[in-house]
């Protein structure tokens, strides 16, 4: 059913699309390309399986964790996504608070529908990082940063797979018209400064982390990263984590999903930095594999869509906590009590026989 904390994402999707326009459905639904690496994303978290541990006496699981330093009830959190007023009038404000009562960080994207302010004073004291993206001039960006640390954001992700935006085929088909009349929030008044064409990050360089860092005044976590050695150098040039992600596969196509990528990374930084993950993350099992793997937490981007859409801040916080009582399930399956401590040998890849 659709009731929390019994989730049927699928049913929320379905329902979405029966909601939305066409393009908006398109917009939030769509990758890029051919859509391999969106439609492989979930089947590759499920090339992991579990490997339960009996006999430990565990009859619940501790969920409580930090992320940066910053108290979350959940290590499932929210990933920045774009424009969340199409979905619902409250946009981000009921994001905001759903993210609150559920106890999960949300990550405010620079596309926002709201203000940075305003979805910070929606839920004031409820840990919240701020996406960034350069959406006008150096100046303006770093404006943008430095508000974030000002409005008590408490860390700043820099998405770093958007040098241009990935080809995403529906949105062409529809040439963008659906995001007229939605305010961009977060951009300069109209005159102020020229436009830039869309919100390419393809001048950053490895020292945007330490800049923009200044400027905030904020750890800053570096998102869109796919391989040991990118997240090394990540981490040598001053970001305190780095999320392991493809962009819900609306950038790079065909791509290394997160699942097969995350080890990788976790080797690289080792205790160095914090890492995350998301990307078709759909079951309570897909956030135990990824944290067994070694992520410290793990992001969703359009189950939050699809709640947002159907239900409001309701919604929202029946996908968290849907979500985050079959992670606790699953964690008692295995014999796991603490979700700050799970331990990589609870995975094994599907169809390898141990000896
Ligand atoms: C996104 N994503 C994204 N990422 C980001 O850094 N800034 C943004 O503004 C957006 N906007 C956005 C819009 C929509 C509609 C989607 C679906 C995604 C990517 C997002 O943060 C996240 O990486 C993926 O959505 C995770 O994959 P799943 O959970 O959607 O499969």
């Amino acid at each position: 059913g659709l009731e929390p904390p019994y989730l049927d994402l699928e049913a929320l999707e379905a329902r979405s699309r029966e909601l939305l326009p066409q393009p908006t459905y398109d917009y939030y639904a769509g990758g890029a390309e051919t859509e391999t690496t969106m439609r492989e994303a979930t089947a590759a978290w499920r090339s992991w399986r579990l490997r339960p541990r009996v006999l430990r006496g565990v009859t619940e699981a501790s969920l409580a964790t930090e992320l940066l330093g910053a108290a979350v009830g959940t290590p499932i959190g929210i990933a920045p996504w774009a424009y969340q007023a199409m979905a619902h009038p409250d946009g981000e404000l009921a994001t905001a608070r759903a993210a609150a009562a559920s106890g999960a960080l949300m990550t405010v994207s620079t596309s926002a529908n709201n203000s940075l302010e305003e979805v910070a004073e929606a839920a004031p004291g409820s840990p919240r990082w701020f996406q960034l993206y350069r959406l006008h001039s150096d100046r303006h960006t770093e404006d943008l940063a430095r508000r974030a640390g000002d409005a008590g954001y408490q860390a700043l992700v820099l998405t770093v797979d958007v040098p241009v935006l990935g080809r995403r085929r529906r949105d062409m088909g529809h040439d963008f018209v659906h995001r007229a009349g939605v305010r961009m929030a977060n951009r300069p008044p109209e005159g102020e400064e020229p436009t830039l064409d869309g919100l390419a990050t393809g001048t950053w360089t490895f020292d945007a982390i330490a800049r923009f860092g200044e400027v905030s005044g904020l750890p800053v976590v570096v998102k869109g990263i796919l391989r040991g050695d990118d997240a090394v150098r990540c981490v040598q040039a001053g970001a305190a984590a780095v999320w392991v992600t493809t962009h819900g596969g609306r950038q790079a196509d065909p791509c290394v999903a997160s699942a097969h990528a995350l080890p990788e990374v976790v080797d690289a930084v080792g205790d160095d930095a914090e890492v995350y993950a998301d990307g078709g993350i759909r079951s309570g099992s897909d956030v135990l594999t990824a944290l067994a793997l070694g992520a410290s937490a793990v992001f969703l981007g359009r189950p939050i869509a699809w709640g947002l859409t159907t239900g409001g801040e309701r919604g929202v916080a029946g996908v968290i906590d849907g979500l985050t009582a079959e992670l606790a399930h699953a964690m008692v399956l295995c014999g796991l009590p603490d979700v700050r401590a799970l331990p990589r040998d609870t995975v094994t890849p599907a169809g390898v026989i141990r000896r």
